[in-house]
């Protein structure tokens, strides 16, 4: 599996991806968005995370599809669908501090999105977004996913209950 957006790919996580996932995730600026990304980030974090995805890959029943987003080989983010769950699916997704900006990840919603409803079948993906996390909600905006609502204390973050915002699209 591999899309390609500009000079940029999804494909799936390999061995030696390792050094560029933690070049490029290893940031303050990425943890505090998120819910599933521990900081620091080490190798060995990048290593459980490559095999997981490595034995998912081979899985029949699968609940979740993370893809590298690729330059020139490098790993300078990541997208995927969790919770997949019969007709649809959670979308999330990181992307280095350096390359910020560029509408990276724009496209990179855009393809999965795409995927996730031409080939996998899905009728409603969401994303979920802390409120203070704008750039994330104009990503999925950007992408056609519509507002739906506030999520009050829907997530714990450093132990603080905050809130999300929930954004979703349909076909
Ligand atoms: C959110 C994130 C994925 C965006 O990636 P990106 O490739 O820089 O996004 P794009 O360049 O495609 O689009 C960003 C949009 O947000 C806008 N934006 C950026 N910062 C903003 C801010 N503080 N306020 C309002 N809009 C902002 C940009 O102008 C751009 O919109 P435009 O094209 O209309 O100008 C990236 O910042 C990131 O990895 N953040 C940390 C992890 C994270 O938040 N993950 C998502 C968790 S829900």
């Amino acid at each position: 599996m591999e899309f390609k957006f500009g000079p940029y790919r999804l494909r799936p996580f390999r061995r030696g991806d390792e050094p560029s996932i933690v070049e490029n995730i290893n940031d303050r600026k990425v943890e505090r968005y998120t819910l599933n990304i521990p900081y620091p980030y080490t190798l060995e974090g990048a290593r459980g995370w490559v095999d997981f995805n490595r034995k998912l890959e081979r899985s029949k029943e699968r609940t979740q599809l993370n893809l590298a987003i690729d330059l020139d080989g490098a790993v300078i983010g990541g997208i995927g669908l969790s919770a997949m769950n019969g007709h649809r699916a959670e979308i999330g997704y990181w992307l280095g501090v350096k390359y910020w900006g560029r509408g990276i990840v724009s496209g990179a919603v855009k393809t999965l999105t795409r995927y996730a409803f031409n080939e996998l079948k899905l009728r409603r993906v969401y994303g979920k977004v802390f409120v203070v996390n704008k750039a994330s909600a104009r990503v999925l905006q950007k992408a056609g996913y519509k507002y739906e609502g506030r999520l009050v204390k829907d997530a714990v973050k450093h132990g603080r209950p905050v809130d999300g915002l929930l954004f979703a699209k349909t076909r």
